[in-house]
């Protein structure tokens, strides 16, 4: 462990709780307010909107990708756009099967009941989600032992919103019971300079557009790490009474934050050389180099791994993970691990 909490460095792609209350602020409140995933936008729009006008409840949404790339906000976006309410709750917080009764038989006609980490639900409730999402109808066990029988009960149809940021962890049962699935995409420095934009805009922050291309250009393709990088950015104008976040200024901060031009933060930068020198390379399996970096195994597969072997810095073997000349260069290293 390198001794900070993980939320706290720069580019790490999970929500702190003060981040959570920022997020909430500029979260995106309806599809057109939502920057880029045009496919995406397209298609949900449309069944959207081809719901209302039939005034039945959507079909089952599942999205997945990396942390912060907008998938809560999707599903309170279904919501809105729905006009019904939403229900939240996590795959680890519905404890028993009992939990997802209360919470199911809660639910209004046409109601989101969003499930986040839903690749973390018990094996008991994720079976007792089925016939819910099936036939909207819950199957609860009274009795016990040779008297146990199963009694159906029905509950109002509504639209199951699940996220996964593993959605490989999740079971094909329960992955085919979701009408649509969206795998969400890193976002171009483009759709991130938007954001910034957008951002800077609701935070009141002034920023000229070459401050907001840098800033995105440094974000790995995520628009919760843009958001922060925004504000430490602004942290660092206001300290140097600057009056607006030029190129230059983003530039002294970020580099004052040890983000480097790829984006990458020590972390990343722990992983790669960590390969390359300790490794020759690699291949090398996640728990190795777990071991050899000081980070969990799901968190280096989960939060650092996906934007490497985006960008081509890592690849994936069947024996593990390599180290791309991409890698190499970035590091200024040799293909023998030596500096130039
Ligand atoms: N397409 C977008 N347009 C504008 N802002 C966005 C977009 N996607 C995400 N954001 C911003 O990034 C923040 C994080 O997004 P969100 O919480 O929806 O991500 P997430 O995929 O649910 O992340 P996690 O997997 O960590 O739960 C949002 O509050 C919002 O400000
Ligand atoms: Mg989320």
């Amino acid at each position: 462990m390198n001794g900070r909490p993980r939320d706290a460095r720069p580019v790490s792609r999970h929500a702190t709780d003060d981040e959570r209350r920022v997020d909430l602020a500029l979260r995106p409140r309806a599809l057109n307010e939502f920057v880029g995933q045009q496919r995406l936008k397209q298609i949900l729009g449309m069944s959207i909107t081809a719901a209302r006008g039939r005034g039945e409840e959507l079909d089952h949404v599942l999205f997945s990708g990396p942390p912060g790339l907008g998938k809560t906000s999707l599903a309170h976006i279904i919501a809105r756009e729905l006009g019904v309410n939403v229900h939240v709750t996590s795959g680890p917080a519905i404890e028993r099967a009992a939990d997802l009764a209360a919470i199911v038989n809660n639910l209004e006609k046409g109601d989101v009941l969003f499930i986040d980490e839903i690749h973390r639900l018990q094996k008991i409730v994720e079976e007792r989600l089925y016939s819910a999402m099936e036939d909207y109808e819950l199957h609860i066990v009274v009795g016990e032992g040779m008297g146990a029988r199963t009694m159906k009960l029905a509950v109002k149809p509504f639209t199951l919103v699940g996220a996964t940021t593993r959605s490989g962890l999740l079971s094909s049962p329960l992955r085919d019971r979701f009408g649509q699935h969206f795998h969400l995409d890193f976002y171009t420095a483009d759709e991130l300079a938007e954001i910034v934009r957008r951002s800077a805009a609701l935070l009141t922050i002034e920023i000229d557009e070459r401050g907001a291309d840098e800033i995105a250009s440094r974000s790995r393709g995520t628009p919760r790490i843009a958001n922060r990088l925004l504000r430490r950015v602004r942290d660092f104008a206001q300290v140097n009474e600057a009056p607006i976040v030029s190129r230059q200024i983003a530039l002294s901060a970020l580099e004052m934050l040890e983000i480097d031009t790829a984006g990458f933060d020590k972390m990343d930068r722990a992983i790669l050389s960590a390969i390359i020198e300790k490794f020759d390379g690699g291949p090398v399996g996640v728990e190795s180099l777990s071991a050899a970096v000081g980070e969990e195994a799901d968190t280096i597969e989960e939060v650092y791994e996906p934007y490497l072997l985006q960008e081509g810095f890592l690849a994936r073997t069947s024996r593990g993970r390599v180290a791309t000349q991409r890698a190499y260069s970035h590091l200024g290293l040799t293909r023998r691990g030596t500096l130039f």
